[in-house]
């Protein structure tokens, strides 16, 4: 109820205790619902551009405006990212919010309507990680601040410009925990070398090539696996573009090539894992005998999943709720003119970014990543 009805309200009920003998009661005060948060699973295409939840019309003006972009809203990962920043902003800021469906013109076009709009902030998941310069092109000119997220851009175009910072992860910490999964787990069952020949013969679905996540993933996971001794041997390596379909008919097709001779599915992401888990059960593994192992990284919810159900090894979680939370708290400071840290514990290094601790998740500590993404 807001202020101004509960002064009416509490008035009339004065009034009638004053002359009436036999008030009747108030009614009971209708609670507002709060914003229902959007449902992370659901991937429908949402509206280019959806308001937060407009506050009551008096506290709105005090409100900083905060102009954010998803690179897609189709985007598993992203879409508990996007849950935080909308729960973290909402009383907060007037979120302006855009899905950027992975189209980086259109996204440099919601930029130019969100600084038209006068938004004191933005809060970007770029498309490209190399759009960033054309998107500090328009900052610089509007005299805006930005918050980079997710997608890292280069050390160059971070330098460009003071009032620009990043938040996301150290990319290599996610290749170097998936990595030490997979020798813990090749180590504990010798049976995995099907072939008998002491060599890890994987397979690998790579991310967006030239995302900092992919690119890191890909060459630290492998890397530390050779580093712990193991040999191993690259049947297959291309990009499934972080997509659940994508990494699926990859899968479909090196099984078909392949088969049993595949002895481990490394993924870049737990979308992809996902779909290269399904094609397996379509296959048959995962029933008696018949099985194949696979990892993955984000410790997305139904990936956790699949770990208790013993079909995914492992993951590394990705912290969607404290990226999305340092994303607000760096982005109402700069928008209400503050120091980027101003009450809050986050560090920045020396590219002016914030680097939220990656986890390696197993059967073992799945807990912790049920607990982040509640
Ligand atoms: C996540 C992926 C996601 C990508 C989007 C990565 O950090 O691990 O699941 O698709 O970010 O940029
Ligand atoms: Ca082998």
């Amino acid at each position: 109820m807001s202020k101004k009805l509960w002064i009416i309200v509490s008035a009339v009920l004065v009034f009638g205790m004053l002359f009436a003998a036999c008030a009747p009661a108030a009614p009971a005060a209708e609670e507002a619902a709060p914003a229902e948060a959007a449902a992370p699973a659901e991937q429908a295409a949402a509206p280019t551009e959806a308001p937060a939840e407009a506050a009551a019309p008096a506290e709105e003006a005090a409100l900083p405006k905060i102009g954010a972009t998803i690179y897609k809203f189709d985007d598993n990962f992203m879409s508990f990212v996007r849950r935080a920043i909308e729960t973290g902003m909402e009383g907060k800021a007037e979120l302006i919010l855009n899905d950027s469906q992975n189209d980086q013109a259109k996204q440099n076009e919601q930029v130019d309507t969100m600084i038209s709009k006068g938004v004191q902030a933005l809060a970007i998941n770029l498309v490209n990680p190399q759009g960033a310069s054309a998107i500090i092109a328009k900052a610089k000119e509007a005299g805006l601040p930005v918050v980079f997220f997710n997608k890292e851009p280069s050390a160059e175009d971070m330098a460009s410009y003071d009032k620009c910072w990043y938040v996301g992860t150290r990319s290599a910490e996610s290749g170097e925990m998936q990595g030490q999964i997979i020798v813990d787990s090749w180590k504990a069952n010798p049976a995995w070398d099907k072939n008998g020949d002491g060599v890890m013969q994987y397979v690998l679905l790579k991310g967006e090539p030239g995302h900092p996540d992919a690119e890191a993933r890909t060459k630290y996971a492998v890397e530390t696996v050779v580093n712990a001794g193991i040999q191993v041997e690259e049947l297959e390596l291309q990009t499934g573009m972080w997509d659940s379909v994508k990494g699926k008919e990859l899968m479909d097709a090196w099984l078909a090539k392949h088969g049993d001779a595949i002895e481990y599915v490394i993924a870049n992401n737990d979308a992809m894992a996902l779909g290269a888990i399904a094609s397996l059960q379509a296959e048959g593994y995962f029933t008696g005998d018949k099985f194949m192992p696979v990892v993955g990284v984000d410790a997305i919810p139904d990936a956790l999943v699949q770990i208790k159900a013993g079909t995914l090894v492992g993951s590394v979680l990705n912290d969607a709720a404290n990226q999305g939370k340092a994303t607000v708290d760096l982005a109402l400071n700069v928008a209400m003119g503050k120091d980027p840290l101003d009450g809050t514990n986050w560090t920045l290094d020396e590219v002016k970014a914030v680097r939220v601790p990656y986890l390696g998740i197993t059967l073992d500590n799945i807990t912790v990543a049920e607990e982040s993404y509640k």
